[in-house]
């Protein structure tokens, strides 16, 4: 009878105090949504299904679904059930996942004010990221961007001799006949050009690799201790991990990821310190190098930036961002591009005469200059381009918070066109990959690889141009988005003057879809057999 009495004393106080708080909120909640359908008209949007509490099962598939690399093809399915806009219920917390151009296009451009950019990716990367364009929303993404932003429009010349040294060594690195995962030189071919670009010297991750094969073959081997790359994906590897965890980031912050961070930020401080002393004398002082031939002319972003500020940490949390913005992204979309090229052999052969035809075969009797213009106005390697970042979008999914109560244009209501209440605090995910794959848009033949819609009229809508969104759009836009295209079409052009023929070295039997921190090859890799002659 006291047992119960014990009881009764603890557990009910608890219970009224929770219920009560748990009833305050639903109350202040629903006076927030009733002002928004009174004024705006707004009607609630379909919630995804579950069939145990807090959408345990919903989570147990997803992790699932993540094992299978099929994350983004999950969501599509419950975009093709749904709807083109839902509410998502886990552990108690709602996200609105949309796939809808007009959502996207208020979240980005209209509703700016409304939805945070910098937030979220602050929660999950900022260990390693720090305060910078890519962390922060307001006053210092702006001024952030102010200053980093005009330094892509300038010196696309100079970028290509840059790449070119590199690609040379990378294509040094493909054995003629035998299985290679390109994958992997792109990623190593991206760190070594975006490390070069950023602060005048490359951590030569490709060097590293072509001795090793040699060091194989008993050739002269010495290698420097420190091993940027290295310790720049260990780091990647750990952010995975608290991007996966959401919300809940904060909770994985292993010594491996300390350690690394501080070795990457060390790396960088060098050259920023370089740049400010460089600054502070005038300017004028030859940058320092272990290459005794490098032109004092070569363009440099950590050295043009250090001219607008001189605050180390700024300087290299900077580099740090637009690496991490870099690296992968270009690296996947390279490695998509050879995994269908080799699987839509018709393409293949349309994109190599193209090449030939406007930028001959590269040796010395018959090459003509490869530039910036003569890149963007090669077509057909842009429908090529356009055509793979629509299926395989490099940055497959992003996410906004919502900073005050607002809304979404589209989505509510029993014919889903309504508005929608958005409350704060929520977190609205857009998803590039299943908006570029919708039918209703591209046509029945959405989920076919085939640049030659890129010729075609297509069904725009009242779709505001923001149905095809590789580069992010509005005020955030990808600030690298010629420089990518740049070092892709690039590198492309060189390959295909170098090897007359490209292979599948494996047969897939379904779509694998690695969703690192960027949507990657998955299974093996993009392994592909490239011969000279
Ligand atoms: C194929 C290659 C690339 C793709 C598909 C891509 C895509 C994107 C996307 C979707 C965003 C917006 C992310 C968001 O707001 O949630 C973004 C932002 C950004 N990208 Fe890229 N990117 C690529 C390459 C590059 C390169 C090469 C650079 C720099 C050299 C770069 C620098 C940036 C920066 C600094 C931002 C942040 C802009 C801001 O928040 O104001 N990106 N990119
Ligand atoms: C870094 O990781 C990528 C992708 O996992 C891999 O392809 C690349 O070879 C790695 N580079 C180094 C230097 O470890
Ligand atoms: C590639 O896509 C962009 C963005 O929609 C478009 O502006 C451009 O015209 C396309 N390129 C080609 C060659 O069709
Ligand atoms: C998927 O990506 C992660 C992170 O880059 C990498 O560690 C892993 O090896 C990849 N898995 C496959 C099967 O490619």
């Amino acid at each position: 009878m006291s047992q119960t009495f014990n009881v009764l004393q603890y557990v009910l106080p608890v219970a009224v105090v929770l219920g009560g708080y748990i009833g305050y909120f639903q109350i202040n909640f629903w006076f927030r949504e009733r002002r928004f359908i009174k004024l705006q008209g707004t009607q609630r949007v379909v919630k995804v299904p579950t069939s145990l509490p807090l959408g345990i099962d919903i989570i147990v598939t997803m992790v699932h679904e993540i094992k299978r690399h099929r994350l983004p093809e999950y969501f599509r399915d419950l975009f093709e059930k749904l709807g083109n806009t839902f509410d998502m219920k886990l552990l108690g917390e709602s996200s609105i996942l949309t796939r809808e151009p007009r959502n996207i296009h208020a979240i980005l451009t209209t509703q700016f004010e409304d939805y945070a950019g910098g937030a979220a990716k602050s929660l999950q990367f900022g260990p390693f990221l720090g305060d910078a364009i890519f962390t922060l929303d307001g006053t210092g993404w702006e001024y952030s961007r102010a200053i980093l932003r005009p330094q892509f429009t300038r010196n696309q010349l100079s970028q290509l001799q840059n790449l070119e040294e590199h690609l040379q060594v990378m294509m040094d690195c493909i054995p003629d006949g035998e299985v290679v995962d390109m994958q992997s030189l792109f990623y190593d071919l991206t760190i070594d050009t975006g490390t070069d670009f950023l602060c005048g010297e490359s951590c030569n991750a490709l060097e590293r690799r072509r001795n090793m094969g040699r060091k194989k073959e008993g050739e002269y081997w010495n290698q420097p201790e420190d091993d940027f790359a290295k310790e720049f994906n260990t780091s990647q590897k750990h952010l995975l991990y608290r991007a996966i965890l959401g919300g809940q980031a904060n909770l994985w912050n292993p010594k491996e990821l300390q350690s690394a961070v501080k070795f990457c930020r060390t790396w960088f401080d060098e050259y920023v310190k370089r740049a400010i002393e460089d600054q502070k004398s005038g300017g004028t002082s030859r940058w320092e190098s272990d290459d005794a031939n490098e032109k004092p002319s070569k363009y440099i972003f950590l050295k043009a930036i250090a001219k607008e500020t001189q605050d180390p940490v700024f300087l290299r949390d900077s580099l740090l961002n637009i690496l991490l913005a870099a690296r992968d992204t270009t690296a996947s979309l390279l490695a998509w591009v050879f995994y269908v090229l080799v699987r839509y052999p018709d393409v293949e052969q349309r994109l190599r005469q193209t090449i030939l035809k406007d930028f001959g075969e590269g040796n010395a009797d018959d090459s003509k200059p490869i530039t910036f213009e003569s890149l963007k106005n090669c077509q057909y390697l842009r429908w090529v381009l356009n055509e793979t970042l629509r299926l395989y979008p490099s940055v497959p999914m992003s996410t906004r918070i919502a900073v005050r109560d607002t809304t979404l244009p589209t989505g509510g209501g029993p014919d889903q066109k309504q508005p929608i209440f958005v409350p704060k605090g929520v977190t609205v995910i857009y998803d590039i990959y299943s908006m570029h794959r919708r039918v209703d848009i591209w046509g029945p033949d959405a989920n076919w690889f085939r640049p030659e819609r890129w010729g075609e009229k297509r069904n725009k809508g009242d779709f505001n141009y923001f149905d095809y969104l590789p580069f992010n759009g509005g005020p955030r836009i990808c600030i690298g988005q010629q420089f990518a295209l740049t070092e892709a079409s690039y590198t492309i052009v060189r390959m295909f003057q170098r090897f007359k023929r490209f292979e599948a070295a494996e047969a897939n039997e379904w779509l694998d879809l690695n969703l690192s921190l960027t949507l990657t090859v998955g299974g093996k890799g993009c392994h592909i057999k490239c011969y000279r002659s």
